[in-house]
């Protein structure tokens, strides 16, 4: 039977064979919600990038450049992390350079996996579906907050791990924890999270309806690939 695993970090990453396996990477607030947002609005493609600096240099190649760090746009960006600046109809066929706290550092160091999707709330349904016709085995990859646990992520992860038990084996204390930690608060999520750190952190910066959006579920069907150094979105088969 296909398994599926949780990684509760990336820091946790190297203690993990990702080679051959598909790898969600998860950073509900915000990176992969927001990524999730460009694709519906209709962007082009988005190259995740590691520095602020780096980011600033493809202003010159005809990119829209976003940035955020520790939950604020950074210095001398007009778009950071939050879902609703990708919501902008001009970003319809543009290509965006993004570099964010951990969401992007996540991608970055899930490149060597087989494939790399982007998993959100707002793709939940879209992702198990796809998830459940892959051979592969999976493994959901949080982003966390600085190489540390967080309970948003591992939610939609434990999320995942629920959706998917039939077809998949729970192969780890990790996918057995996020998905009882999913089981508890899914009735009220947006309760729940108000727990977590980064909402203490949103609420001092005001933005507290970022959460709130990003906690939406199934609301979209597009599914980010990785595609060379890209994101871009998944062709997926027309329902016939
Ligand atoms: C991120 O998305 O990298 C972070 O979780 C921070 C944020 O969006 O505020």
């Amino acid at each position: 039977m296909k398994q599926i695993d949780v990684v509760l970090t990336p820091a946790m990453l190297p203690l993990y064979q990702i080679e051959g396996k598909v790898v969600v990477v998860i950073d509900i607030l915000r990176a992969t919600s927001s990524i999730c947002v460009a694709f519906n609005t209709g962007v082009q493609k988005i190259l995740p990038v590691s520095t602020p600096e780096e980011c600033a240099t493809y202003q010159y190649k005809g990119f829209v450049c976003a940035a955020e760090r520790d939950g604020m746009v950074v210095d001398g960006f007009d778009i950071g992390n939050s879902p609703f600046s990708y919501m902008d109809e001009n970003l319809k066929g543009r290509n965006i350079a993004l570099t964010t706290t951990n969401g992007t550092y996540a991608i970055e160091h899930a490149r060597h996996a087989a494939i790399v999707v982007i998993g959100s709330f707002l793709n939940l349904q879209a992702i198990c579906t796809w998830l459940m016709k892959q051979n592969n085995d999976v493994i959901l990859l949080c982003a966390g907050w600085k190489n540390k646990f967080n309970l948003e992520d591992t939610l939609f992860a434990g999320a995942v791990c629920c959706h998917l038990k039939k077809e998949f084996s729970l192969c780890s204390d990790a996918s057995i924890a996020a998905s009882d930690l999913f089981m508890l608060a899914k009735d009220n999520l947006y309760g729940y999270i108000l727990k977590s750190s980064h909402a203490h952190r949103f609420k001092k910066l005001n933005i507290e309806r970022d959460i709130e959006f990003c906690l939406q579920q199934s609301i979209f069907t597009e599914i980010p690939v990785l595609s060379g150094d890209y994101l871009i979105k998944m062709e997926l088969p027309q329902r016939g």
